[in-house]
């Protein structure tokens, strides 16, 4: 049986006294002829415990290949610590290394290292204080939105991988295939027979789960996604990825304001579970990364968030004087520097922006009156643009169909999603909050690459 240990993070709080055994990777050792010490680190926790060698029970030979990235086991008492980092340290009495990392070779020295180098070695950066608080921090996030919305009463309801529907309609998909690429079967027309393939219809990696969350709400009340989704855009920036997880709420009976509602409550609470469960990760990231970065959770936390119409955002970009990349007027997709000129400069607080122009959103939004924009909501965030992306649904059958058919869509592949609207139909809401975006602002980091452990991107699948 192996031997128990104690995760260095409750070792922290114990009072000194009594034999304890630790297992965990080393971070540093210094020293000399009669003393060496060395950080030990195990992932549990930013911290490490300091573990002391007498150097007349230990040989420079038994404690030479302990060096940073090296692996051990140590048993030894807790005692007082001398040093003002911490207050207890392990007196070494026995040692077993499990595995040595040979220092002209282990990437991960004493030294920082670069975001960019360290995504060259996204299989090892784990191992560095940064992405053992990041990937900790992502954990809390995840267990904190189940809790969020089981609290609430939401079913989490597990949709579809793969998928034959475009949810977003913007043919960013990735397709599923098991035919043979050289030389798939065609019809007499020439193009590829995909009822020959492995589910004898096209299939590819899904954008969204909203369409089959949709049928859940229809039936559950309120309902939730939260897993991967895909898309194939080419989109090489700090905040787009190939692969992303995306939580997605749905409810039947909530109206716009009700979803703005849900919305800016659901990101207060994650905000606010991790100021209140990740504080030691935040405030190392906070001193390394970004030193506003607590100061800037707790803002968001106190504040309400701005609403107002695209079209009075517009009003604003273009009477602000301001000239951007991209000329702005009624009618264009927002880039990311109208976000955030709105966010943080006008503004300086979260804003959520509604009814967009009906021809940049997805066909599933249900029509506003003026017969020109749609029940859109959008939620702004400094330094990142778009958080959430979400809206009312049409539950109006004809006009879904008639949205349908304007944005050249097939009406018989959603034949099974438009008999939500044949059978019971209800108003309905619901929104998408993209994971990796979220955990960037909570962690302060600035590239999307580095809040998730193995990245996609045009070009690079590595790991
Ligand atoms: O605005 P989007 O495309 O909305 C939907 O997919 C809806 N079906 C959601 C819904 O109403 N249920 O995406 C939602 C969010 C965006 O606001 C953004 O945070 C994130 O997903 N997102 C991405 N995150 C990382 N990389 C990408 N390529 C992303 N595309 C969208
Ligand atoms: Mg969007």
């Amino acid at each position: 049986m192996t031997e128990s240990r104690t995760k260095i993070i409750d070792l922290l709080k114990m009072p000194a006294g009594g034999t304890v055994q630790v297992k965990g990777w080393v971070r540093t050792k210094r020293g000399n002829k009669s003393i060496v010490f060395i950080a030990l680190n195990d992932g549990s926790t930013i911290h490490n415990v300091q573990i002391v060698y007498d150097m007349n029970v230990f040989s420079e030979e038994e404690l030479r290949p302990v060096t940073t990235g090296a692996c051990l086991r140590v048993r030894g008492e807790l005692v007082p610590s001398l040093g003002t980092e911490q207050s207890v340290e392990i007196r070494a009495e026995e040692m077993e290394i499990y595995g040595t990392a040979d220092p002209a070779a282990y990437p991960l020295q004493k030294k920082g290292h670069s975001m960019e180098f360290l995504r060259e070695i996204a299989h090892l950066r784990p191992r560095t204080n940064t992405f053992g608080c990041i990937f900790r921090i992502r954990h809390a996030m995840a267990y904190a939105i189940h809790k969020y919305f089981n609290d609430k009463g939401f079913v989490y309801l597990h949709t579809p991988i793969i998928t034959a529907s475009d949810c977003e309609g913007a043919g960013a998909m990735f397709q599923v295939t098991t035919l043979d690429l050289k030389d798939p079967p065609k019809g007499k027309d020439g193009s590829v027979d995909f009822s020959r393939d492995f589910f004898g219809r096209q299939t590819s990696l899904t954008v969204s789960g909203q369409l089959e969350g949709e049928l859940g709400a229809m039936a559950l009340g309120e309902i939730y996604t939260f897993g991967p989704t895909f898309r194939a855009e080419n989109s090489n920036t700090p905040r787009h990825l190939a692969e992303f997880w995306m939580i997605e709420p749905e409810m039947a009976f909530y109206d716009i304001h009700d979803n703005m509602d849900l919305a800016e409550d659901f990101i207060k609470y994650l905000v606010r579970y991790a100021l209140e469960n990740c504080a030691p990760d935040l405030q190392f990231l906070n001193n390394m990364i970004d030193k506003e970065l607590i100061k800037r959770l707790e803002g968001v936390c106190d504040t309400q968030f701005v609403r107002l119409s695209y079209t009075e955002g517009i009003d604003i970009l273009t009477g602000s004087g301001q000239t951007f990349e991209y000329p702005v007027s009624w009618g264009i997709d927002l880039q990311s520097e109208h976000e955030r000129y709105l966010v943080e400069k006008h503004f300086k607080r979260p804003v959520i922006l509604t009814d967009y122009p009906k021809e940049i959103k997805a066909f599933y939004m249900k029509e506003n009156p003026d017969g020109k924009t749609v029940r859109a909501m959008d939620i702004l965030f400094p330094k990142i643009g778009e958080i959430i992306g979400g809206s009312q649904r049409e539950e109006d059958l004809e006009t879904l169909v008639r949205r349908i058919r304007e944005m050249n869509m097939s009406a018989e592949n959603l034949d099974w999603y438009l008999d939500t609207r044949r059978f019971g139909t209800a108003p309905h809401s619901g929104f998408g909050l993209g994971f990796e975006r979220l955990l960037l602002f909570i962690t302060g980091m600035t590239n999307i690459r580095d809040v998730i452990p193995f990245p996609r991107t045009p070009k690079s699948a590595e790991f």
